[in-house]
């Protein structure tokens, strides 16, 4: 589907011709704010009685529509939408109003939506008009986003599009400061709905090969360096880990590097690393059946270093990236590695297979040690990696570890601002004697307890003393349930928490 777009306009909300004009409020504040103050009193006060009679308070995702008559306003409808208490206001509060008014314009009908940020003016730590425009436009470009690509019907039960988000401004400087927070926030978002769409096509579709398509595509439009390694490729650079675990399949393995240079590195480059296994069986060690086709977006990490990759080159961002993809799938065959075979890794070390589920650290492990010929600054990677993480922290965090504090904290703030949060784990030298083998340097599962940290460990043996940071997104990947911006399926992440921690780095 075609994202959403976004213009600016310098107009009186009240002027404004637009299906659904959006006004947010505060909850539990009885007097209409910024916009909502000029249009109530062209309504003759509706707002003001709305909001007294307490039909509409102003909670968080709330939502109610008012009919002005001819010649009011400009508007069709008008929208109140909640942002909950202005003391707890954030720009995630301002993505999920937006969310909720694009779901509201898609039930109604409405192509397109205007909205005021005039609203947060006076707000403690007012975070000014280009934070918002940008915060704005990614939960539009998000919400509005759909993945219809096998639905050979598009009408009927296809909810009606929302096309495009006006941002109003009062003056020129509003303007200037709306476009280019919205220009940021949209080239963002249009890389989170590509990680999105990668990770939603199913395993026969999007392979390892169609990664590296991609991929190939995204350097071409932007001039990047890229190297595609196949089989052949990868057995000359000795990436036995990788190997092992595309034994099994006869699907094409790939490992894709892609190099940005928007900044001459002296420093060394950032080095992004994403899982991409297309589809997650388990191998030998097979998955029950129930949900196993959720393992497609076990390629989630790879789709948002692609995302993230497209949305940096486009905003031309000072910095030198270098992106990794180990990808393949885990499949059993009479190929496949066994529990009790022993590999040796990119780095030389050898590892003990416990279990051949545990796949996702080994492709892993041979990108993290690929990646030390660069002497990075530091290395992110993003994984679908553990099941123990979602029960650790369900699906609102992503689990984040690594061997450096200052990065790991660095990290851990970036997903604030981006709306994509990690909480931190221990990599504590006493979970890692789980990770010892009898016969090989190391074993690729440490059991039960601490899943999530012992993979992590397993991955720190790899990455030599390169600042890193490891984030578990086996929980955040995907979701279940919609949320006010984001519907249900392949949720993008952590492509905006890619780009916000390269932003901060190349600003340094
Ligand atoms: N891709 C899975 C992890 C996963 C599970 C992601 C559920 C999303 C939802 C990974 O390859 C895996 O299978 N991990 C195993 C590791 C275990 C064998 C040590 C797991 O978590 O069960
Ligand atoms: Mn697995
Ligand atoms: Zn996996």
């Amino acid at each position: 589907m075609a994202n959403l777009t976004y213009s600016i306009v310098q107009a009186a909300a009240a002027e404004v011709e637009t299906p659904l004009l959006v006004l947010p409020h505060f909850e539990g504040e009885r007097a209409p704010v910024g916009a909502a103050a000029e249009v109530d009193s062209r309504l003759g006060g509706a707002i003001a009685r709305v909001l007294e009679r307490g039909d509409f308070k102003g909670k968080r995702d709330e939502a109610l529509v008012l009919y002005p008559r001819d010649g009011e306003v400009a508007a069709e409808r008008v929208l109140l939408v909640g942002l909950g208490k202005r003391d707890d206001y954030t720009m995630e509060r301002l993505r999920r109003a937006v969310g909720t008014a694009v779901r509201q314009a898609e039930r109604l009908g409405a192509p397109a939506v205007a909205l005021s940020l005039a609203f947060q003016e006076g707000v403690r730590g007012d975070p000014g008009f280009r934070s918002a425009g940008r915060a704005a436009a990614e939960a539009a470009v998000l919400a509005a986003w759909d993945f219809r690509e096998f639905k050979t019907q598009q009408d009927g039960a296809a909810p009606a599009g929302v096309a495009s988000l006006v941002l109003i401004a009062r003056d020129g400087a509003e303007a200037e400061e709306l476009e280019r927070g919205a220009h940021f926030g949209a080239v963002v978002a249009r890389g989170e709905n590509l990680a999105r769409e990668l990770a939603s096509r199913p395993g026969n579709v999007a392979t390892p090969t169609h990664l590296a398509e991609v991929a190939e595509r995204i350097a071409g439009a932007h001039g990047l360096g890229i190297t595609v390694l196949d089989r052949e490729g990868m057995r000359k650079e000795g990436m036995g880990a990788l190997l092992a675990v595309a034994q099994g399949t006869e699907e094409e393995p790939r490992f894709i590097v892609l190099e940005y240079k928007g900044a001459d590195s002296a420093e060394g480059p950032l080095v992004l690393v994403g899982k991409g296994i297309t589809f997650d069986s388990g191998g030998i060690s097979i998955k029950p059946a129930e949900r196993m086709e959720d393992m497609k977006f076990d390629m989630s990490g790879a789709a948002a270093v692609l995302g993230a990759v497209q949305a940096i080159a486009e905003l031309k961002l000072p910095v030198h990236l270098v992106a990794l993809i180990p990808s393949t799938e885990n499949l059993p065959s009479g190929r496949s590695m066994k529990p009790g075979d022993i590999i040796r890794s990119h780095l030389g070390k050898t590892i003990e297979i416990v279990n051949t589920d545990a796949e996702g650290r080994l492709i892993l492990a041979d990108a993290l040690s690929y990646a030390r010929r660069y002497r990075p600054r530091a290395i992110l990677d993003a994984a679908t990696l553990t099941g123990a993480c979602v029960i650790a922290l369900g699906h609102h965090a992503i689990g984040l570890m690594g061997n450096d504090d200052a990065l790991v904290e660095e990290v851990r703030s970036a997903g604030e601002r981006a709306g994509e949060r990690c909480w931190p784990l221990p990599l504590w030298d006493d979970y890692r004697p789980q990770i010892d083998s009898t016969f090989a340097d190391l074993k690729n599962t440490g059991g039960r307890p601490a899943g999530t940290i012992t993979a992590g460990l397993f991955l720190k043996e790899f990455v030599g003393d390169v600042p890193w940071a490891h984030l578990d997104i086996a929980g955040t990947a995907y979701r279940d349930e919609a949320a006010p911006y984001l519907r249900k399926g392949a949720t993008g992440a952590p492509t905006r928490l890619f780009v916000e921690w390269v932003r901060g780095r190349s600003e340094r």
